[in-house]
């Protein structure tokens, strides 16, 4: 709760390669959440460079992320959009809260102990207190509500323990958070495997449909989608790969999986594929022309993130001065 306001905070990391389970799941509904929530949402480049980034590639992701939800509809007079490292606050909240958090704490995480067994030859200390920099993210903001795909939810966690502990020692300093886990981004499955969650990092590229893929790429996907044996289109517990279609097609054209029973009657999957292909690509075209669009004029996606860093400093400065205040810091 920041000025009366209920807060929603959410980070991202710099990639430009968010799927249709990111896009169906969280992203399309972004715009409900900025009638409830005063919306803060961050590329966050500190946490990039935990592991080993091409600064021209990293330079550019930042630009393509925040041009991507722009695209996406979210509106930058409604929300709160801006890049980490433009709001000095967070790096120093978070050396703060590493002096509040255990070493025990940070060893548990589990996807410290799975980036740094995939970076085995660059364990760093970022690496090790990222969740300390993603608790200063929340708690600069008073944030309410943490809307995270399931793999965050341990990282909200640690940080409400170092908000409460911290809240002890100084007592009314931080708003505690609440983790939101999407459910239905995780529905969403791998088209090359239904059983596996659409994830972004998979490294067959027939899995996963990006939200900036071109019309004949979205199709070719879809066309080569693992189904099963069987020929008619419906929903059943066994049928993983047209479950995930009829999903797909439903978030896309708002229809029950009977309407789409009923479509697709006496039509095979090839047909069915098909169409699932062109709505998903025709939803997407607008996206990727306005992408193309944004990031075709810089200025502007710069006057975007001054305008974003002017907005989220004025609530971390506050958050830090208080908390440098009752930690005994000296004001000058
Ligand atoms: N760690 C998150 C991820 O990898 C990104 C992130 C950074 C974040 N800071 C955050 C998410 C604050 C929510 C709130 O997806």
């Amino acid at each position: 709760m920041f000025n009366n306001q209920l807060v929603s905070y959410s980070g991202v990391q710099p990639s430009g390669n968010l799927t249709i389970g990111n896009y169906l799941g969280a992203i399309k509904n972004f715009s409900i959440y900025s009638e409830k929530y005063k919306c803060f949402y961050c590329v966050v480049d500190e946490h990039a460079i935990t592991v080993r980034q091409v600064p021209a590639d990293l330079r550019r992701r930042t630009y393509e992320t925040l041009a991507l939800y722009v695209a996406c509809g979210l509106d930058p007079d409604k929300n709160t959009l801006y890049v980490q490292s433009h709001v000095h606050e967070h790096a120093e909240l978070a050396w703060i809260l590493n002096c509040y958090t255990m070493f025990g704490e940070l060893s548990r995480m589990t996807q410290f102990k799975d980036k740094s067994s995939k970076h085995s030859d660059n364990i760093n200390a970022g690496l090790f207190t990222y969740p300390t920099l993603m608790a200063a993210d929340i708690l600069l903001y008073q944030t309410d509500v943490v809307p995270v795909g399931v793999d965050q939810k341990q990282h909200v966690e640690l940080c409400r323990d170092i908000a409460e502990r911290f809240n002890q020692l100084y007592p009314d300093t931080f708003t505690i958070p609440e983790p939101i886990i999407s459910k239905s981004g995780m529905k969403i499955m791998s088209l090359a495997d239904p059983t596996k969650k659409m994830s972004k990092s998979d490294e067959n590229v027939n899995a996963v449909v990006y939200i900036l893929d071109d019309k004949d790429t979205v199709i070719r996907k879809f066309k080569r989608a693992v189904t099963d044996s069987d020929t008619v289109v419906r929903f059943a517990e066994d049928k993983h790969g047209i479950n995930n279609l009829m999903t797909i097609y439903s978030c896309f054209t708002g229809k029950t999986f009977d309407e789409i029973e009923k479509e697709f009657d006496g039509k095979g999957y090839g047909e069915f594929k098909l169409a699932v292909g062109e709505v998903c690509a025709d939803a997407l075209a607008p996206v990727r022309q306005r992408h193309a669009e944004l990031l075709a004029d810089k200025a502007y996606l710069e006057s975007l993130m001054k305008k974003g860093a002017e907005e989220a400093s004025y609530y971390a400065r506050r958050t830090l001065g208080k908390v440098q205040k009752k930690l005994g810091f000296v004001k000058i």
